[in-house]
């Protein structure tokens, strides 16, 4: 069975076509950055202006990349939340209009499902049952994962999101929107005894996370480093964020390890754009290498948005059969445990 699968729930337009006998048969991606780096963050509605030019014309780019018709199809996946309700209206309503027009089933797809699947795609796949830890630009979750759609939810941010701490923070030391990549490439450069942040909700039980204040303390920071003219030099920075990136990766590590533990398992798997960060992948392996487990990941450009995940999440769904009639919805909040159980 193929599908073609539709991401379109934030700023990036993601395209693919996957095949359960051959994999990936062509994937694309167009990225909204540059149309959303003047305004620091991204603009709902010029992120769905960007997705109505985008989505017609990159499908047709993937279907020549696979050598494929619309004929070859056996469905068509779209993202229909959670996100931004205008961006995933674009993906819901051209994915169920081709769907139609072609006459194959159309697959609404949970984006968090997606990212949760992502790693499915590497060679060395994760085998049921896991703990996965999911960390975007919107979700920081902790999720006990037995099968597709079989998601009891352990922990998630009472706060800002893993991403979006990155993001705000890496906002603060003057860097670029999505700050995360960016800060995380300034902490190399930072020295690690110069500042210790504090690491949230560890100290307490249970598996919930907290981001914003660990925002405040880097705010903070900055302020009371300064110079009289309110600047941080380049050094002051890199420790900063070496400092952030430790807290947050360093909780991160101590949730998994107690999920984990608490679930009696020896599999992690992380994904969401988060799950790109290098220095978090180093710690989880030591985490697990202890433990005397195996943490799995997607490829780096399958942790942030793309249509790849989407696709394969979607063909899971369809051959599970729970996919729809002609009505579609876009579901902006959406409780990645509401899924049906296949
Ligand atoms: O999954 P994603 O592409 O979009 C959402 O569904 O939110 O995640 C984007 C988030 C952004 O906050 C971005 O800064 C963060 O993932 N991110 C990173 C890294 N790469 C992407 N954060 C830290 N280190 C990275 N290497
Ligand atoms: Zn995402």
């Amino acid at each position: 069975m193929r599908i073609l699968g539709i991401e379109t729930s934030c700023d990036e337009t993601g395209i693919a076509i996957y095949d359960d006998e051959q994999g990936i048969m062509a994937h694309r991606l167009y990225s909204q950055i540059a149309v959303h780096a003047d305004y620091g963050g991204v603009v709902p509605e010029l992120a769905s202006r960007d997705h109505i030019r985008k989505t017609i014309p990159l499908i047709k780019e993937v279907l020549a990349d696979a050598n494929l018709t619309p004929q070859d199809l056996d469905g068509v996946a779209y993202t229909a939340g959670p996100g931004l309700v205008g961006a995933l209206l674009v993906g819901c309503s051209i994915g169920r209009s081709l769907a139609y027009g072609w006459g194959l089933p159309a697959v609404p797809v949970h984006h968090m499902e997606g990212h949760l699947l992502a790693p499915m795609l590497e060679d060395n796949a994760p085998e049921f049952p896991f703990i996965a830890l999911l960390v975007s630009g919107g979700h920081t979750m902790l999720v006990r994962v037995d099968g597709i759609g079989h998601y009891q939810l352990l922990g998630e941010s009472v706060d800002d999101a893993a991403g979006e701490a990155f993001d705000k923070t890496a906002k603060l030391l003057g860097l670029d929107y999505p700050g995360g990549p960016a800060l995380s490439k300034m902490a190399e450069g930072g020295d690690p005894k110069r500042f210790k942040f504090p690491r949230p909700m560890t100290n307490k039980p249970g598996l919930d996370f907290s981001f914003s204040g660990l925002k405040t303390f880097a705010a903070n920071t900055v302020r009371s480093e300064a110079d009289e003219q309110g600047v941080n030099s380049e050094q002051t920075k890199a420790d900063i964020a070496y400092a952030f990136q430790d807290a947050v990766i360093d909780t991160l590590a101590i949730k998994c390890r107690r999920a984990l533990q608490q679930c009696n398992l020896k599999r992690l798997v992380i994904a969401g754009g988060v799950s790109a960060n290098t220095a978090l992948r180093e710690k989880l392996a030591e985490v697990m290498n202890k433990l005397g487990g195996e943490v799995f990941y997607p490829r780096p450009e399958f942790c942030t948005d793309n249509g790849a995940m989407i696709a394969y999440a979607g063909l899971q769904r369809l051959k599970g059969e729970t996919h729809t009639d002609l009505t579609f919805k876009a579901h902006p909040r959406w409780p990645l445990d509401s899924l049906p159980a296949l």
